[in-house]
């Protein structure tokens, strides 16, 4: 049994195939005790675990109740009650008072586990999860806290999430209910967070645990690009293959709060949810609050597994769309070929000329409605702009399917520009602050997605444009921040629930977009990877991950958002040179390589292109259709430090059954004397009694021989090597007397 509580003991234990959680209450006044998280540990009398607690109990030592509870690990600790560590739960009574304490009551164990209404959520069916609730009481508040943790029967994943409902007859007022607590003893831990910029997401940082709290969040109204709502706690000796490491991963789209804090009795603990800052929550007599979910990944193997544990995770029991487990169109994005500069001829160009080179789906970015000719103006006004698109948007799907091409669409349906029809008609939809002057940001506002008039208008518009052309893809796109917090549909006292309750908004809307289109391949974009979170691909398979398209960024930034994100959500496309964000040229097979890791599209004028960039892009495209699959469904490995990478950087993708693996290699710095010791690659995650042929090594021919060498550089090797022989004694590249250069290895099991 995933999930057993041993009564007179009042232990809970958790078992996932290689991970054990255990829980236990306190005689007499019912604490909800942390005891264990870690390696799996086999069923006995574990309840010596609790003797320091025990221990320290204020029934034995009554005066000292204040050291006691900031003393103790818990499950869920609550403000206001003597544990000064950061915490949980913080409530404000009818009269204006801050304390909560939290008694164990009751608990249900149950197979499969329960959505959380209006929230997304991994889902699991009976015989692949079981659930333990927990039921507490605030005696004094009336107030029921429900704890939940799922568990995974097939991963070594739990997840928390919680519940509070209010029984007393007045209103209380939720000021910060985060997700869940982990709680470790000692200091000897480093913490993983991903933080960045627009065009710089993702990049990796680990600090150490001290005396301190190390915090990531985000007050932006989205999970944004500065920090990603993720954490991972390691061992000190962890690393990519070895250790300990316990990943946290919000499912939530909006303001989060994570924080890892040494405390003062030498334990660390780390708490997540959704920002407490901006936020408070009037629960009325009756009411429930749901908090999002949190996911909780152990691996004993480093951080690499945790990563395929999140993939595995995520692809089966997070994704829900109809190409979770299909090949995606390779698309042609217009934005960085055309900008807002485009009519139909253009754009039918460019369907022309993609469809030559194998690609199958144009997408129309921004500019195509309203009277959008510049990002000042249209936001909005969801109406096709006649004088770009003769013949509107049901003309031109149909034009584009004519040359064989799918159709997908941009929309950016949450903001508003003062300069539309839409703000001239209401101008009180958009987020304000009467009598504070809105600030602009890419002079647009954000709408009021808590008023569901709001919504409706927005979403109406939208779908009728959906009705009337044949588009199979949407990019919805969201491009600043929220600011000024003000809805003029929420009462004083409840002004602070705007973020929460426009994420909720947003969470509404994209589950009736999926609903009423549920055909529709559906990316989702915030200037980027702004909001690439668990809580969005809950409804959308892929997201833009960056706008950033240069080949040598993309590497740590598809790096760092693969730590928890398979790679089949990662959108990726080859674009043109000299880079449009960087400057930097790169070959056109570098950048259809690194591309290949995500899902694979392209962001430039193929018109432009000459004869020989086009040969390169059929055979790219074709290679997507070989090798996607892989890419895909498969187990990544990260061969060198891909977070920081320096001269070279090299990861692999093996499938599930160990039958194939591709492997990338980018040189970006070539260094003279290091063909021989930097250019051997030890393969990971092979079986390594299997035989496996080098099916295919593409690599840049042009510079694989010493230009001034009378001797060929290579010798041609058809090998056929085990997988230990490759995961021990290596694979060499080929050498590469360029910078940017990059390999793809695909191998194998070979027959015979
Ligand atoms: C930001 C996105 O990230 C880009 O890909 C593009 O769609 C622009 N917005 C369009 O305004």
């Amino acid at each position: 049994m995933p999930v057993t509580y041993d009564q007179g003991k009042k232990l809970f234990k958790l078992d996932t195939p290689n991970s054990t959680y255990i829980i236990g209450v306190l005689d007499k006044e019912q604490f909800v005790t942390h005891l264990y998280y870690g390696k799996y540990i086999p069923d006995m009398d574990l309840s010596y675990l609790f003797t320091p607690i025990i221990n320290s109990l204020p029934s034995k030592k009554e005066g000292q109740r204040v050291a006691f509870m900031d003393a103790i690990p818990l499950e869920y600790p609550t403000y206001g009650i003597g544990d000064f560590r950061d915490h949980c739960l913080e409530v404000e009574s009818s009269k204006g008072h801050h304390a909560c304490s939290l008694s164990y009551e009751s608990h249900r164990i149950y197979q499969g586990k329960p959505k959380i209404p209006a929230l997304p959520a991994t889902f699991a069916g009976e015989k692949e999860c079981t659930t333990l609730e927990l039921s507490c009481r605030d005696h004094i508040l009336n107030l029921n806290i429900v704890l939940r943790y799922s568990v995974y029967e097939d991963l070594d994943v739990i997840t928390k999430s919680v519940i509070v409902v209010n029984q007393a007859a007045t209103p209380i007022y939720l000021k910060r209910i985060l997700s869940g607590c982990l709680e470790f003893f000692g200091w000897d831990y480093d913490i993983v967070t991903l933080h960045g910029s627009w065009a710089r997401e993702c990049q990796f940082y680990r600090v150490p645990v001290t005396a301190n709290k190390v915090i990531t969040d985000s007050n932006r109204g989205e999970s944004s690009a500065q920090s990603s709502p993720m954490m991972a706690i390691l061992s000190k000796d962890a690393n990519e293959d070895h250790g300990e490491v316990y990943g946290m991963n919000l499912v939530y789209s909006g303001n989060f709060y994570g924080c890892v804090e040494g405390h003062h009795n030498l334990g660390t603990r780390a708490v997540m949810g959704i920002h407490p800052g901006s936020f408070s929550w009037k629960l009325n007599a009756g009411e429930a609050f749901y908090a999002p979910e949190l996911v909780c990944v152990y691996s004993a193997e480093g951080l690499g597994q945790m990563t395929r544990t999140f993939h595995d995770l995520y692809r089966k029991h997070l994704i829900r769309s109809p190409y979770k487990e299909k090949e995606r169109p390779i698309l042609v994005n217009n934005w960085e070929a055309t900008y807002f500069d485009f009519d139909e001829k253009k754009l039918l160009e460019l369907a022309g000329e993609a469809r030559e080179c194998g690609i199958e789906m144009l997408v129309l970015d921004d500019g195509w409605f309203g009277e959008r000719t510049r990002d000042d103006r249209g936001l909005g006004d969801w109406t096709v702009n006649e004088e770009k698109l003769k013949g509107g948007l049901g003309k031109l799907s149909s034009d584009i399917n004519a040359l064989g091409m799918k159709f997908g669409l941009w929309i950016e349906p949450e903001m508003v520009n003062p300069n539309s029809r839409l703000f001239r008609a209401h101008p009180d939809w958009a987020i304000q602050i009467p009598g504070r002057a809105c600030t602009l940001s890419r002079t647009q506002l954000v709408l009021d997605w808590s008023r569901k008039e709001v919504r409706d208008g927005v979403y109406d518009q939208i779908k009728k444009v959906l009705d009337h052309a044949n588009v199979e893809y949407i990019k919805w796109d969201m491009n600043r921040h929220l600011t000024e917090l003000g809805s003029f549909g929420l009462a004083a006292d409840q002004q602070q629930e705007l973020s929460h309750r426009y994420v909720l908004g947003v969470y509404e809307i994209m589950q009736r977009l999926i609903t009423d289109f549920p055909n529709l391949l559906y990316e989702n974009c915030s200037s980027g990877g702004g909001r690439f979170d668990p809580g969005v691909l809950y409804y959308s398979p892929q997201i833009w991950t960056s706008d950033d398209s240069d080949a040598i960024e993309r590497i740590r930034i598809q790096a760092g958002t693969s730590l928890c994100y398979p790679l089949s959500t990662m959108g990726a496309h080859v674009s043109a040179v000299p880079n449009h964000q960087t400057g930097r040229i790169t070959p056109m097979e570098t950048r259809g390589i690194i591309a290949l890791f995500g899902t694979f599209g392209y962001e430039l004028d193929i018109t432009k292109l000459s004869e020989e960039e086009k040969a390169i892009i059929k055979d790219q495209t074709a290679r997507y259709h070989k090798y996607h699959h892989i890419v895909r469904d498969g187990d990544l490995y990260r061969i060198s430090d891909v977070f920081h990478p320096g001269d070279d950087a090299c990861w692999s993708v093996v499938s599930k059954d160990k039958k194939e693996a591709l492997l990338a290699y980018v040189q970006i710095q070539s260094r003279p004397g290091s063909q021989v010791f930097k250019k051997k690659i030890r393969w990971k995650g092979l079986d390594p009694d299997a035989l496996y042929e080098i099916a295919e090594h593409i690599y840049d021919q042009e510079h694989a021989r010493i230009p001034y060498a009378e001797d060929e550089n290579d010798r041609e090797e058809k090998l056929v090597l085990s997988g230990a022989v490759l995961m021990n004694a290596g694979i060499w590249m080929k050498h590469s007397f360029a910078d940017y250069t990059a390999q793809l290895i695909y191998i194998r099991k070979y027959d015979g």
